[in-house]
Order: structure tokens, then sequence, then C-alpha cells
């Protein structure tokens, strides 16, 4: 698939089939979405891919019932934590610039999409959700401090070929000077 026509067909999927996704995929996906850029290549973004029944039953118990829903049947949830105070920080801790923290999610957000793509090139579906009880994700996950949750990514094979929300006229958002 050419890149242009992978960024503009990827869609967000809220009915899977219960087709599993294999182990070597999770790990061929998860290592193309590290080819993402990051903040002096800090690399800070974490993966905890769920597959087992009994997890998979506690991360969905901390969505709200809508994004349980949506992932319902989606047989992998991919909780994707971010390491705090290292992406955007100097070595003695200090923020580099205004934004702080802001880099740690910036940089999660481009690996999370280049997961995405990873995995729409390769035929399956994804749903990313920023709405989960973070402190339930952590207890079942048993995530470390350092680390913050960020996203759920359910992924699996898709049981729906959703239309593309519309997006705003490039003239709103583009300013050439
Ligand atoms: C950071 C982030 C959080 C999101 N959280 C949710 C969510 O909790 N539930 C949901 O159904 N969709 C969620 N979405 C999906 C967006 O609604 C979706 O990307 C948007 O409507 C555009 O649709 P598209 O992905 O098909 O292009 C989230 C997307 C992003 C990037």
């Amino acid at each position: 698939m050419e890149a242009v026509e992978c960024i503009a067909t990827r869609r967000s999927v809220r009915r899977y089939t219960d087709q599993p996704v294999e182990k070597e995929t999770i790990e061929k996906l998860v290592h193309e979405a590290q080819y993402a850029p990051t903040w002096k290549n800090s690399q800070t973004t974490r993966f905890t891919a769920v597959t087992g029944k009994a997890v998979l039953e506690q991360v969905r118990a901390a969505m709200p019932d809508y994004n349980q829903r949506s992932s319902e049947n989606a047989p992998l949830l991919l909780c994707v934590s971010a390491v705090t105070h290292r992406s955007g920080y100097e070595r003695d801790g200090s923020a580099t610039t205004p934004l702080g923290e802001g880099y740690t999610f910036f940089d999660c957000g481009a690996t999370v999409q280049t997961f995405c793509l990873a995995a729409h090139e390769a035929g399956l579906a994804t749903l990313i959700m920023g709405i989960f009880d973070v402190d339930k994700v952590r207890t079942a996950l048993n995530l470390p401090e350092s680390e913050v949750p960020v996203v759920i990514v359910a992924c699996g094979h898709a049981a729906d070929a959703p239309q593309m929300p519309k997006r705003r006229a490039t003239e709103e958002v583009l300013r050439i000077l």
C-alpha cells in the first residue's frame, strides 16, 4: 500500500471479529511503531499488549460503556504508556521548553499513529481510546510508577467499514505566510 493511501484510508473501527492477532504480528507492529520520531530519540513510549481473557476483562472494566461496546470482541487491547520527565527535559530534570511534559505525549501520539498505520497496512483495524480509568488500568497491568497510561488501542480484524468523519477545510488549518 502506498503511504498516502495508508494514511488516508486508516479509520477508527468500532466493530471487530473475534479472530485473534498473533504474537508475531504484535511484535512486528510494535517494532514498526518504533520507527516514529521522538524527542532526542528518547523513545519513552511503552506498550502492554493484552490478549488473555482475564486481563482483557479487567481492562474493559476500566473503560466507559461506549468504549467497551466499541472494542467488544477485539482480541488485542494495547495499553500505550509513556515514561514521564524524559522527553522534553534536560538531564538535570529541568524542562527544555515551556511545553514541558507536552513532548512526552507528542512522541507517544506519533508512535501510536505509526502503530495504527502499520496495522492498517497489515490488514488490521484499530481504535485509539483515551477515555478510561487510569488507576484501574495501572493496577490491572501493574504499570510502573514511572509510566503514565496514555491510550488504549483496540486492534483486530474489522467487522465494519466506517466512513471517514469529515475533516476541516485545509484553508482553515493552514497559514502560509
Ligand atoms: C487521543 C485520541 C483519543 C481518542 N479517544 C477515543 C475514545 O475514547 N473513544 C472513541 O470511540 N474514539 C476515540 N478516538 C478516535 C477519534 O474519535 C477518531 O480518531 C476521530 O473521530 C477521527 O476518525 P478516524 O480515526 O476514523 O479518522 C480517539 C482518538 C485520539 C487520537
